[in-house]
């Protein structure tokens, strides 16, 4: 267990400085408040950090308890390893720009990886019915049930709509565009999103 003893480089740093306050501080109070100030102010920069330099506030800090990361547990991982699922802090999907040129040929040149069989298109259905249906409509016609309170919401199957890239489509639903939502953070598997791509073309009838 002692090897989980953990003191704050801070600690380290408040013990050492206090070899040099005089013995005969704490008889004078004016003295005191000048050395707990000195101490605060040394390589210390917010309050909390400071207040740990008075020794009758340390004891919460230096102890036994295993800190948020703290290892190293079996094969040098942290004792405790964040659940399933989690969201890395170390890289997340790379943002696709529709609002430059630039960023819309790198969507465009972006390959569907994803064959439209006739299960990846019941699945990007099922998607679409779920997420997309309420605004473009059950055939993609913009006539959802909420349309009219959207002022304009497009035909999916207009020529326009039909001559965008995949990489397009999945685009506009990873970040959505104008006043239509993202869906990227719904329908998070990239998966899901070519098969919702795939449905829309179905819809198109291509
Ligand atoms: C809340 C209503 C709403 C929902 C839900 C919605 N959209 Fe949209 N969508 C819009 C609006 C409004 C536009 C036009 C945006 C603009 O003007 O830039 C649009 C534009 C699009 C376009 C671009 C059409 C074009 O050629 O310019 C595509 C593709 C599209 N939506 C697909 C989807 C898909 C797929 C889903 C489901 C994941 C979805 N949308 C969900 C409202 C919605």
């Amino acid at each position: 267990m002692s090897e989980r003893v953990r003191r704050a480089p801070c600690a380290v740093r408040r013990r050492n400085a206090r070899r040099h306050v005089p013995r005969t501080a704490h008889r004078a109070p004016r003295t005191v408040a000048l050395a707990i100030l000195a101490l605060a102010s040394v390589s210390c920069t917010t309050l909390d950090r400071a207040v740990g330099k008075v020794p009758w506030f340390t004891t919460m800090r230096d102890q036994a308890a295993v800190r948020p990361f703290e290892g190293p547990g079996r094969n040098g991982a942290p004792y405790f390893l964040p659940p399933a699922g989690s969201v890395p802090t170390t890289g997340r999907e790379d943002s696709l720009d529709l609002t430059t040129p630039a960023g819309v040929k790198i969507i465009d040149a972006k390959r569907n990886p994803v064959a439209a069989t006739d299960s990846s298109i019941a699945r990007g259905r099922a998607i679409y019915d779920e997420y997309c249906v309420v605004c473009h409509g059950p055939q993609g016609q913009g006539d959802g049930t909420v349309a009219g309170k959207m002022g304009y919401v497009p035909n999916l199957t207009m020529d326009l709509t039909k001559s965008r890239s995949d990489g397009y489509l999945y685009a506009i639903l990873r970040h959505g565009r104008g006043i239509m939502p993202r869906y990227g953070d719904k329908i998070r598997d990239p998966r899901d999103r070519w098969n919702v791509v795939n449905y829309v073309r179905r819809l198109q009838g291509r």
